[in-house]
């Protein structure tokens, strides 16, 4: 599938089937964390058919139905939380690549520090994992001009990434990120005051690269 596409096909998906993730499928997600831990320096692990931690104390502000399988994000203590927001946001991407439906819960890290037992590293954040009962919906965003800053006329490849940035999702749909385009051509990635903020513009960022890998022919 295009890239662009696939940024597209993906919505927040909270109530899943209640079917078992496919064995190629968990064995193709599994293979990603590995290569993530090992090459990003996070601390990714999946959980497979284990139904109670939406169960006890919801960890979160959506409505989760039928969560059985989940990514928990954990990192040094001392890590950029936009690091694990990228990476993340990879995996992310990559299961929706294979059908595999999913959804950032920020909120779990301040009811599930148990899920992380190594003593120097944290929690951020988890993503549950399923075939959704529905792919999801789109839902509002903030405009181009309200999340750029820099000299008209903007370059193609700089509006698709910032286009691709305005369907990533962020904690609330906030979206409290500025992408600024300076006069060398360089693009900075700026998170103004929220909860998550950090972690949002990570994933932001690997939206926006995702689509401007090559900046339309031009190398960057
Ligand atoms: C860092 C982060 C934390 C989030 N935390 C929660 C959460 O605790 N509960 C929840 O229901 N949704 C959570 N979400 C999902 C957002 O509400 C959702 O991404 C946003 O509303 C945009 O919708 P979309 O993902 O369908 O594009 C979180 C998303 C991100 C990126």
């Amino acid at each position: 599938m295009d890239k662009f596409e696939l940024i597209k096909s993906r919505h927040s998906v909270r109530v899943y089937q209640d079917r078992p993730i496919e064995e190629d499928h968990k064995a193709a997600l599994e293979k990603r964390v590995e290569d993530l831990n090992q090459k990003e320096g996070v601390h990714f692990r999946l959980v497979w058919e284990e139904p109670n931690l939406f169960k006890k104390k919801a960890p979160s502000y959506g409505q989760f139905k039928n969560v059985k399988n989940y990514l928990i994000v954990a990192g040094d203590k001392d890590i950029d939380p936009m690091t694990l927001g990228y990476w993340g946001e990879n995996f992310v991407l990559y299961a929706q690549s294979l059908g595999v439906n999913s959804c950032w819960v920020g909120m779990a890290r301040f009811f599930n520090q148990d899920l992380v037992s190594e003593k120097d590293q944290k929690l951020f954040a988890i993503i549950t994992l399923g075939y959704g009962v529905h792919p999801g919906n789109f839902r509002s965003s903030k405009t181009f001009n309200q999340v750029v800053r820099g000299k008209e006329p903007y370059p193609h490849w700089f509006i698709q990434g910032v286009e691709a940035s305005l369907l990533a999702p962020t904690a609330m749909n906030q979206q409290k990120f500025i992408i600024h385009l300076k006069e060398d051509g360089q693009v900075d990635f700026e998170n103004k005051m929220g909860i998550f903020a950090r972690l949002d513009l990570g994933i932001v960022k690997y939206h926006f690269d995702l689509v401007t890998e090559d900046r339309g022919g031009q190398k960057k």
